[in-house]
C-alpha cells in the first residue's frame, strides 16, 4: 500500500519547513506543500523550490489575487466589514480561501489530510480547521506547530538535525502575515498595548513625518458598490487595490492599532498596515452616504457588524453568510459614483463626491435660488416629531417639579 499523503499549508518560513520533516517522522506521510499568491509580495514558485528541496513529495504553487479579490476582499468591502470598527479583516479573510483550495487538492491529489502552521492560540487555527470540517469532513486535519509544543530554541535544534534551510536573515521579531488586503503584525514588543509600535514595526506605510509635505489626491470609481476605477482609468480590482496600497502607503495612510477580542477568547494587540483597504472604506462609505437610505444606512450598520464578525470567526461557508451577501448584493445596487480622497500625512479625507444616484438633491437642500422644499410643511412636522415628548413634560416632568422647570439631564452626582 502506498504511504498516506497530506496537503501542508507551506509559507517557506521555518515553522512549515520543519513541518514537512516532522510530519514525515511523526505521521509517516507524504507532504504536498501548497503556497497561494493573495498578494503577499513573494515569489511563490521560489518557494515551491523551497518546499521540493525541503523534502516535499510535490508542491503546488498558485496566484489567488483575483479569486481573493473578487470573492473575499470586495465582498467584505460591499458589506463595510471592518472587525470592531477597525481592523479590515486581511488575514481572516485569506484563511477560508486558502483551507478551500487545500480541500480542493487533497481531493485531486488523494490526500486523507490537511496540515497548517498555526499555532493553539490564535484564531487561524480555527479558520482553518473550520472551513476543513465543513468541506469535508473526512480529511484528517494535522497542526505540527499545535502540536510538537516546542521553543524557539528546540525547534531550531530540530531544523538543524535535519538539515532543515534556516534563513540567514535574523528571524522577524514580529509575527507577521499579509495579502493584497492588509499586513498583520503582533508579538514581541507589541504584546504592551501601551508601547508605540517601533518604526520597524512598519513596512507598508511610511512614517507621517517622512511622508510627501504635499497632499495627493486619488479619485475612486465604484459600480454597484465595487471599485472600477482609480483616476478616471477603468482598471481591474486586483490592480487598483495593489496601485492604493503604494500610493496611500507613499502617505503614511492605512496604520491600525488594535486591541482586539479573538474568537478564543483571549484580547491581543494588534498592529495592522491597510492603505488600499482603508482608503477603499473610506471612499464606498461615501458613496454609500450619497446613495443608500437613511434606513438602508442604519440596517447596514448591523449587517457590516455581523459580516465581520462572521469573517473574523471563520464561518465564511455558513448559510448565514450567503444570507447576509444577499442583503448586501441588494443594498449595493445604487452605489456607484465617484469618491476623491485627499491623502496627507497618515491622514485619508473626503474631499467630494458624485452618483448618478444620488439622494442628495440640491433643489431640497438649498438656501439659494430654486428651492423646491416646502418650509410651511416643517411647523406642522415639528410639532407631530415632539408630540410625545411635549406631551410627556406637560403631565409629568414640569408637573412633577412644581417650578414649571425642568432640570438639566446629568449624570453628575448632586453635591
Ligand atoms: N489578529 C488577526 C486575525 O486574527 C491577525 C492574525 C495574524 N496572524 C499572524 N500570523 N500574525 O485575523
Amino acid at each position: 500500500m502506498s504511504r498516506k499523503k497530506v496537503i501542508l499549508a507551506y509559507s517557506g518560513g521555518l515553522d512549515t519547513s520543519v513541518a514537512v520533516k516532522w510530519i514525515n517522522e511523526t505521521y509517516d506521510m507524504d507532504v504536498i506543500c501548497y503556497t497561494c499568491d493573495l498578494g503577499q509580495g513573494q515569489d511563490i514558485e521560489a518557494i515551491r523550490q523551497k518546499a521540493l528541496r525541503t523534502g516535499a513529495s510535490d508542491a503546488v504553487a498558485e496566484d489567488l489575487r483575483a479569486l481573493f479579490t473578487d470573492y473575499f476582499c470586495l465582498p467584505s468591502l460591499m458589506a463595510g466589514a471592518l472587525y470592531e470598527g477597525k481592523y479590515p479583516l486581511a488575514t481572516a479573510l485569506g484563511r477560508p480561501l486558502i483551507a478551500q483550495r487545500m480541500v480542493l487538492l487533497a481531493q485531486e491529489k488523494g490526500a486523507s489530510a490537511v496540515a497548517h502552521g498555526c499555532t493553539g492560540k490564535g484564531n487561524d487555527q480555527v479558520r482553518f480547521d473550520v472551513t476543513v470540517q465543513t468541506l469535508d469532513p473526512s480529511l484528517q486535519i494535522i497542526a505540527p506547530v499545535r502540536e510538537w509544543k516546542w521553543t524557539r530554541t528546540q525547534e531550531l535544534e530540530y531544523a538543524l538535525k535535519h538539515n532543515i534551510e534556516v534563513e540567514a536573515t535574523k528571524k522577524s521579531i514580529y509575527s507577521t502575515d499579509q495579502n493584497l488586503w492588509g499586513r498583520s503584525i503582533e508579538a514581541g514588543i507589541l504584546e504592551d498595548p501601551w508601547v508605540e509600535p517601533p518604526a520597524d514595526a512598519f513596512q507598508w506605510t511610511a512614517d507621517p513625518r517622512t511622508a510627501p509635505n504635499e497632499p495627493e489626491e486619488v479619485e475612486i470609481g465604484f459600480e454597484k458598490g465595487r471599485p472600477i476605477s482609480l483616476n478616471g482609468v477603468e482598471k481591474d480590482p486586483v490592480a487598483i487595490i495593489e496601485e492604493l496600497n503604494q500610493i496611500a502607503g507613499r502617505h503614511g495612510v492605512g496604520r491600525i492599532d488594535h486591541v482586539e477580542n479573538r474568537l478564543v477568547g483571549i484580547k491581543s494587540r494588534e498592529i495592522y498596515e491597510a492603505p488600499a483597504a482603508i482608503v477603499l472604506h473610506e471612499a464606498h462609505r461615501e458613496i454609500e452616504f450619497l446613495t443608500l437610505s437613511k434606513d438602508a444606512l442604519r440596517f447596514r450598520t448591523y449587517v457590516s457588524q455581523a459580516y465581520s464578525d462572521m469573517i473574523y470567526n471563520g464561518l465564511w461557508f455558513s448559510a448565514f453568510h450567503q444570507d447576509l451577501m444577499a442583503f448586501v448584493a441588494s443594498n449595493q445596487r445604487y452605489v456607484s459614483g465617484v469618491a476623491r480622497v485627499k491623502l496627507f500625512k497618515g491622514h485619508c479625507m473626503i474631499t467630494g463626491r458624485k452618483s448618478e444616484h444620488s439622494l442628495y438633491r440640491h433643489e431640497l437642500a438649498t438656501y439659494e435660488e430654486g428651492d423646491q422644499y416646502d418650509s410651511s410643511a416643517a411647523q406642522g412636522f415639528i410639532k407631530i416629531h415632539g408630540l410625545s415628548q411635549t406631551t410627556q413634560a406637560k403631565h409629568q416632568m414640569l408637573k412633577d417639579m412644581g417650578s414649571h422647570r425642568m432640570e438639566l439631564p446629568s449624570i453628575i452626582p448632586p453635591k
